[in-house]
C-alpha cells in the first residue's frame, strides 16, 4: 500500500467545483479532494458519469454533488454553481478539467471543430472562473486549470487543442495577476501522458505507446494518481505562496520533444 503523502483532513471546512468531475483526470482530482475533507461538486454534460462518481466519493466517506452543465454555457455553469452553493453553502476551490480532444490534421479540421476545442477548453475554463469570482472573492479561493504540454512546441492533428490550452495558461497568468489582491490563487497543472484515462486510450495507437514509453525520460507513462498528487500538493497549504504557475507532471516528456502522434 502507498504510504499517505498528505494529512486526510488538509481540505476540511473546504468546498471544492469541479468541472470534468465524472471522469478521467479531473474525476481522480474530485475524488482525491473529497478523500482529504473537501466537499466536492462535480460537473459536466453527463450526468451519468456525474452520477457514477458521485457514487464512488460517497462510498470512500466523501460529501458530493452532482450538477450536469455544459462550459460552453454560460448561464448553465451559473445556475450550476449557485446549485452547488446551495448544496454546500460556498466555493473555496475550482478546479476546470472539462476539455474536448480528437485527432485531426489542421487541414481537415472544420472551423467549427477547432472552435468547438476552444469553446470546451478556453471559454468554459473562463466561463467557470467568472461564474466563481464572488465565491472565490469571499473565500480566498483558488483555481486549478488542467492543461497540456501540447502547444509548448508543435504537436501534429492537435492544432485545436493547442490553442486551447494556450489560451487557458493566458488565463491561468493573468487572473493570477488580477486576483491575487483578493487572495485568490490561480496555478495549472500540464498532465503529460496518463495511461489510465479514456483520452488516451483513444488518441493513442496502441503501438506507439511502448516506442513513447522508451522515449520519456521516467521511462513511464503517467497516472491519474500523479496528477491527483500534484493537485493536492498545490490546492494544500503547502503552496499558499505559489500563484500563477502551470506545472508540468509529464516525466520529461516535453522536453524531449516525444509528440504523441
Ligand atoms: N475529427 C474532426 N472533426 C471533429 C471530430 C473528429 N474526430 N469530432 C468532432 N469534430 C468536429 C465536428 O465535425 C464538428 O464540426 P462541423 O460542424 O464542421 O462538422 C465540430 O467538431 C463539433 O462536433 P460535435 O460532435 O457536434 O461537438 P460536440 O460539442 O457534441 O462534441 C467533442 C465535441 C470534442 C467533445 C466531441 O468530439 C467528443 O465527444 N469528443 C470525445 C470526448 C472528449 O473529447 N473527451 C475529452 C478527452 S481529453
Amino acid at each position: 500500500m502507498t504510504k499517505q503523502v498528505f494529512s486526510t483532513d488538509i481540505f476540511e471546512g473546504k468546498v471544492a467545483f469541479v468541472t470534468g468531475g465524472g471522469t478521467g483526470i479531473t474525476g481522480g482530482v474530485a475524488r482525491a479532494l473529497a478523500g482529504h475533507g473537501a466537499k466536492v461538486a462535480i460537473t459536466s454534460r453527463k450526468i451519468e458519469n456525474l452520477e457514477q462518481m458521485k457514487s464512488v466519493i460517497e462510498e470512500d466517506g466523501g460529501e458530493c454533488h452532482a450538477v450536469s452543465a455544459d462550459v460552453r454555457d454560460y448561464e448553465a455553469v451559473e445556475r450550476a454553481i449557485s446549485e452547488s452553493v446551495d448544496a454546500f453553502g460556498k466555493i473555496d476551490i475550482v478546479v476546470n478539467g472539462a476539455a474536448g480532444n480528437f485527432l485531426c490534421f489542421a487541414n481537415e479540421l472544420s472551423a467549427n471543430g477547432f472552435g468547438t476545442v476552444v469553446d470546451i477548453d478556453t471559454k468554459g475554463t473562463f466561463n467557470v472562473c467568472r461564474a466563481a469570482f464572488e465565491q472565490l472573492k469571499a473565500n480566498e479561493g483558488q483555481i486549478l486549470n488542467i492543461s497540456a504540454t501540447l502547444h509548448y512546441l508543435g504537436t501534429p492533428m492537435q492544432i485545436h487543442v493547442s490553442a486551447a490550452k494556450a489560451g487557458v495558461d493566458a488565463i491561468t497568468r493573468n487572473l493570477a495577476v488580477e486576483w491575487g489582491r483578493y487572495g485568490i490563487r490561480v496555478n495549472g497543472i500540464a498532465p503529460g501522458p496518463i495511461e489510465d484515462t479514456e483520452g488516451m486510450k483513444r488518441l493513442l495507437p496502441p503501438q506507439l505507446k511502448e516506442s513513447l514509453t522508451k522515449r520519456i525520460p521516467l521511462k513511464r507513462f503517467g497516472r491519474i494518481k500523479d496528477i491527483e498528487d500534484a493537485a493536492l500538493f498545490i490546492c494544500s497549504p503547502a503552496a499558499s505562496y505559489i500563484s500563477g504557475v502551470t506545472l508540468v507532471v509529464d516525466g520529461g516528456q516535453w522536453l524531449k520533444g516525444t509528440s504523441l502522434s
